[in-house]
């Protein structure tokens, strides 16, 4: 089968209303909260991707019945300690950072060993910033390396609640260790530098005892122990770091408008967003709500303006970790050298895509100075490429496909993008938008 994508031609001026998958975050936490609630939980437009599909067969495999179709998907929730623990239990993350971070807060109760794996991906990715404050509750870890998968947890009966002290600016650690809080008698308590905080706002929703005090750097969290989740309904929305591809093609090209209904622009998601609009980009969030304690508007984008080199501030950079390698697009067309600093978080994603984002940039020939965790790039407004270029061997990470993909739609040149069956894990609907744009 040909998984190979080719791209010749640049898109052509559109004007269009899309509508874009579920949101990965909230979808595979609603996954595991409703798994552990006790009665029958309902979502529409829940991402069928396979990130989410590995967090519907993993809580399967812990005895909870889900049932999906292509309307919603329901889970029969057992309660909060209604996980089944069964003998040699092996759970598989696949590709999921998210997944496999954020169950292992929930195992640390299992009675017996189970084996947690992954992908090839997902091998290679540090879960020693997981199993070292979950081990201070109680659990026992043994990790390939000392630090990959595949690793095995020992959960304990007797958790003993933990300080810690987040400053990776992670939600999966800081995700992590509230779901062990939540399993443990007495307060955990936690200092996070910022992060999205999607699982706080669930909790703050289902009135769990989790409080959140905001200081300006970072988040106070208390967790207690959590004695029962109501079922809830919950209708996703949209995704933005997957509307990020649409906002910045439509910036790129000339003259082109964008509406996007029914984003979710959670203020701890929107880093691409206020980058972009420092950049020229315009960008408006319209028809503004709350939904469930997450904020939601249509996001409408007009193309073409001149765009601007920008010194990014690091502030920034935990809002727009999942963006950055397509924002450096914009900073290939803008007017100046911008800079990106403090990033070697980006090197520990799916790929090391900090790295990416400079071999991009490479093969299209703009001009960029990378280190362990910054980049420089000198940007072009009239940038053209006329040459052909391969993008493969990238440990299919999906947001080096959709990037590569919106760079030959933005600048030309002759893109052959190797296995983009990589979109499945987080956006499979992903080309099916790019043609609808084309039309
Ligand atoms: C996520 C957190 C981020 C992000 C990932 C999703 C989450 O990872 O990159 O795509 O849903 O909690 P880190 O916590 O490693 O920054």
């Amino acid at each position: 089968m040909l998984t190979t994508v080719v791209i010749k031609k640049k898109i052509k001026k559109f004007d269009k209303k899309i509508f874009v998958s579920g949101d990965k975050s909230i979808s595979i936490r609603w996954v595991l909260f409703a798994s552990l609630a006790s009665g029958n939980s309902k979502a529409q437009n829940l991402l069928i991707s396979e990130d989410v599909m590995a967090a519907i067969k993993t809580v399967r495999r812990l005895g909870i019945k889900v049932i999906l179709n292509n309307k919603f998907c329901k889970i029969y929730g057992k309660g909060i300690e209604g996980f089944k623990y069964k003998k040699n239990l092996t759970l598989n993350a696949e590709n999921s950072g998210t997944l496999g971070r954020l169950i292992l807060g929930f195992l640390i109760n299992s009675t017996r060993r189970i084996k947690l794996i992954g992908d090839k991906s997902l091998s290679t990715r540090d879960f020693k910033r997981i199993s070292d404050p979950l081990s201070k509750f109680g659990g026992i870890f043994k990790l390939k390396n000392k630090k990959n998968l595949p690793l095995t947890v020992y959960g304990s009966k007797n958790l003993k609640p933990i300080s810690y002290l987040e400053n990776k600016g992670s939600a999966q650690c800081k995700s992590a260790v509230i779901f062990a809080g939540m399993r443990t008698s007495g307060t955990t308590f936690i200092k996070a530098k910022k992060s999205r905080n999607h699982t706080e706002l669930m909790c703050k929703h289902l009135k769990l005892p989790i409080s959140v005090k905001n200081k300006k750097n970072h988040d106070l969290i208390k967790v207690k122990k959590v004695r029962e989740i109501k079922p809830f309904d919950y209708k996703i929305p949209s995704d933005i770091s997957s509307s990020a591809f649409f906002i910045i093609l439509t910036a790129l090209s000339k003259n082109s408008k964008l509406l996007i209904k029914n984003v979710n622009i959670n203020p701890s998601r929107i880093g691409v967003i206020s980058i972009l609009k420092k950049m020229g980009v315009k960008i408006n969030f319209i028809n503004q709500k709350i939904y469930k304690e997450e904020k939601l508007a249509d996001i409408r984008v007009e193309g073409g303006k001149k765009l601007r080199a920008i010194n990014c501030p690091t502030k920034l950079n935990s809002g727009a970790i999942d963006e950055f390698l397509v924002i450096f697009l914009v900073a290939a067309k803008a007017k100046g050298i911008s800079y990106f600093k403090d990033l070697a978080e980006l090197n520990q994603k799916e790929s090391p895509r900090l790295k990416w984002g400079a071999k991009i940039l490479d093969m299209m020939g703009v001009k960029n100075i990378v280190t362990r965790n910054s980049i420089k790039i000198y940007g072009d407004p009239n940038l053209e490429i006329k040459k052909k270029i391969i993008v493969k061997d990238y440990l299919k990470d999906h947001r080096v496909f959709m990037t590569s993909v919106i760079a030959g739609l933005s600048f030309g040149g002759e893109w052959h993008i190797h296995d983009k069956d990589s979109i499945k894990t987080s956006f499979p609907n992903f080309l099916k938008i790019i043609n609808n744009l084309k039309n």
